[in-house]
Formats: C-alpha cells, sequence, structure tokens
C-alpha cells in the first residue's frame, strides 16, 4: 500500500486564508497569513459554470461580492468584473476572485502549503470538480505542501482514483465523526479527518489517533477554549485568526513518515 508523504503539518491553519483579517479565499487573505507567519492556509475551491475552478466558499455571490447569482451559472468574463474585497473592508475594494490557477502561482512563489476543500454545492458534480482540480494541484504542488479534503465522498473517491496516497494527501471532512469513520477513512487511503472541534470528543479524537490519522479541527478562534483538544491529540487547528493561538498551541509535532 502506497504511503503517505512526509509531511510537515503544521499547529495552524489560516482557514479561507487570514479571513479575520482580510476578505476570505483571496490573494490577499493568503498574503495575510504568510505576513503573519502562518505557511498553511485553507481554501474552497468549486467551479463556475464555464468549468473554470475558482477559490469560493459560497454558491452564490452575494455574501463576498458586490454582485449577485450562482457561480455555476456564470463565466470568468462575469466574475472578472466583481469587486470581491470592498465588502469586507475598503482597503481590500478592487480585489478580484482568485482563480484555482491564479491562487497556486501565489501558493507556489510564497512556498505555502494548502488544505484545498473540493466544495461542493447543491446539485453540482463532486467527480467533475475533482477531475478537473486534482490533475492541476498535483503538477503545480509537491505532496508535502498538499491535503485535499471534502465533504463530499463521491469527490474523494473520484480523487483518489487519480492519485494514490504517495501523491495526494486525502483529509476526509466531516461535522462530526461518524461510527464508521475507520471505513471511511481506508476506503480512501486517507491522509487525515477534519472535524468540527465543538463536536468532536476526547474519546473519538484518541481513538482516530491511536489508527494513526492526522486529526484536524475547524474553524476554533478562541484558544483558551481549544486547549483541551491538543490534551486529546488533536494535530492542527484551522482558524479564521490562528495569531490568537500564539503562545496556546503546543510546538509543532515532530515530521512523521507514513
Ligand atoms: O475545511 C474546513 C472548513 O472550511 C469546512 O467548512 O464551510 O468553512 O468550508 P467550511
Ligand atoms: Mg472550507
Amino acid at each position: 500500500m502506497p504511503q503517505p508523504p512526509a509531511l510537515a503539518l503544521p499547529r495552524l491553519i489560516a482557514h479561507r486564508g487570514l479571513s479575520a483579517h482580510a476578505p476570505e479565499n483571496t490573494l490577499s487573505a493568503v498574503r495575510a497569513a504568510h505576513d503573519a507567519g502562518f505557511h498553511w492556509v485553507e481554501l474552497d475551491v468549486q467551479l463556475l459554470g464555464d468549468g473554470t475552478p475558482v477559490i469560493w466558499h459560497d454558491a452564490t455571490l452575494k455574501r463576498c461580492s458586490d454582485g449577485h447569482g450562482r457561480l455555476a451559472t456564470l463565466d470568468l468574463a462575469a466574475v472578472r468584473k466583481l469587486d470581491v474585497g470592498a465588502w469586507f473592508s475598503d482597503d481590500f475594494r478592487g480585489e478580484r476572485m482568485a482563480t484555482l490557477s491564479d491562487m497556486l502561482a501565489l501558493l507556489v512563489e510564497l512556498d505555502m502549503g494548502v488544505n484545498m476543500e473540493l466544495k461542493v454545492t447543491r446539485r453540482r458534480s463532486g467527480t467533475e470538480l475533482a477531475e478537473i482540480v486534482v490533475p492541476r494541484l498535483l503538477k503545480a504542488l509537491p505532496p508535502e505542501r498538499l491535503i485535499l479534503s471534502s465533504f463530499d465522498q463521491p469527490a474523494l473517491q473520484h480523487a483518489r482514483s487519480l492519485a494514490d496516497a504517495s501523491l495526494l494527501p486525502i483529509g476526509v471532512l466531516t461535522e462530526s465523526v461518524p461510527e464508521k469513520w475507520r471505513s471511511r477513512c481506508e476506503a480512501l487511503e486517507a491522509y487525515s479527518i477534519h472535524t468540527d472541534w465543538t463536536r468532536l470528543t476526547a474519546r473519538r479524537a484518541r481513538e482516530i489517533k491511536a489508527a494513526g490519522y492526522r486529526l484536524l479541527c475547524y474553524t476554533p478562534n478562541d484558544p483558551a477554549a481549544f486547549a483541551n483538544r491538543w490534551e486529546w491529540g488533536v494535530d492542527s487547528a484551522i482558524s479564521d485568526d490562528p495569531p490568537l493561538f500564539t503562545g496556546f498551541a503546543p510546538p509543532a509535532p515532530p515530521l512523521e513518515l507514513g
């Protein structure tokens, strides 16, 4: 069975970039994470109607841009006209939606790692998303700087069919860890489980760690409330505001092989 790459997983990952301080899922948010000393980001990727992969969380434009409409009905020329920064603050006025290609170029330039979430919104195909995104990720980034995650099982299954565990670390995303977590991870040859930190139990955390998987939690922004999760064995926190955790998170774990 192929072994996962030796991935230097950090304790803190900036959720949607440094999203407490810059508009989420933008190039500025990734630069802000880097400038604040955080070298891994979590980002969401989905397809426009014309098949272009873009870095975006919601199915629609409304919350994070000056436009309206569903991504599934738009093409790249249309979304490039939008301002995706001014909703956050005037400092980011003029920010443009990042394509996957824009974002990968920046991650390469800054030597950063990414937990890329395949964001499968209602009535859209996870398989199609994986088919388009996975080859581009593999071409741009070494496996040591990449985790591919999704709540969508077909997306992850298709991703695994495209690349084995030595090339593509897969993270199983789940709001709460199901009873059958182990078989799900085994079927995908997963690297990690990513779960809501408020719904994780100490018992489940210890089971997951004992089985050899990495355990990541989203989206804690209160380091004191999160403190006992480190004791349960959680490897990484995916936070909107990782600078808050300075002095609270334990030192980075040693590099684990396999
Ligand atoms: O990948 C962790 C987290 O981002 C999952 O939820 O809705 O923030 O994409 P969401
Ligand atoms: Mg996400």
